[in-house]
């Protein structure tokens, strides 16, 4: 069984998505001790933006980290993603990486009766922080709902969410809201909601 584990946020060692992913991750290696584990960080090694030259493939160094980056998504039977809320969505590192696995005939297809997701079978963590406080519900979400949204058209059905919210309200909200999360963190022997 193989677990990708990514992280999005820019504030290294300081940050609450890091501390948080790291922590499920380590649940799920405590529980399947021969999960073979992959860890990328987009902070630190960002993928391109994706523009008519990648699209072209005319960069073949480019083409082929690309496509390895959707093989890495394509073998990981679970993937656990760091996501802090920068200016009401997710990083633009983390979209970067999401412009590669989103592609049509290999994570989704269109047929005569509408987008298909065939990237199904997987399990998705999603591990986020945020600033303010938006719950599950808030128009002004388009981080969480967002990458609901792509997982879902990608055929994932297993997602949960493991949230630090309203960690810059005060110091003691962040210590309250972190706590609050890893105490949150699922069993992975429990199915997902
Ligand atoms: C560039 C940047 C943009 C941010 N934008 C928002 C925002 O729109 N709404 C919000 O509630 N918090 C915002 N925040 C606060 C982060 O969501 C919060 O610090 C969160 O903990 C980040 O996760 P991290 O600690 O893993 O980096 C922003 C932080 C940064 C650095």
């Amino acid at each position: 069984m193989k677990l990708l584990h990514l992280d999005s946020s820019a504030l290294g060692t300081n940050s609450v998505t890091r501390e948080l992913s790291a922590a499920v991750v380590a649940r799920w290696q405590e529980a399947l001790p021969e999960l073979a584990v992959q860890y990328r960080d987009l902070d630190t090694e960002p993928l391109p933006h994706l523009t008519a030259r990648s699209l072209a493939k005319a960069d073949p160094a480019e083409a082929e980290a690309s496509e390895a980056t959707m093989q890495q998504f394509l073998d990981a039977d679970v993937v656990v993603i760091g996501t802090p809320f920068y200016n009401f969505g997710i990083p633009s590192t983390l979209k970067a990486w999401i412009d590669r696995i989103a592609v049509a005939g290999r994570t989704f297809r269109y047929t005569e009766a509408g987008p298909e997701g065939l990237a199904g079978g997987k399990r998705v963590v999603i591990v986020s922080g945020r600033g303010g406080q938006y719950g599950d519900t808030s128009p002004a979400d388009f981080q969480e709902a967002y990458l609901r949204q792509v997982f879902g058209f990608l055929g994932v059905t297993e997602l949960e969410i493991v949230r630090a919210e309203g960690v810059a309200y005060s110091p003691q909200h962040r210590t309250d809201a972190v706590a609050a999360a890893h105490a949150s963190i699922r069993s992975p022997l429990a199915k997902a909601a």
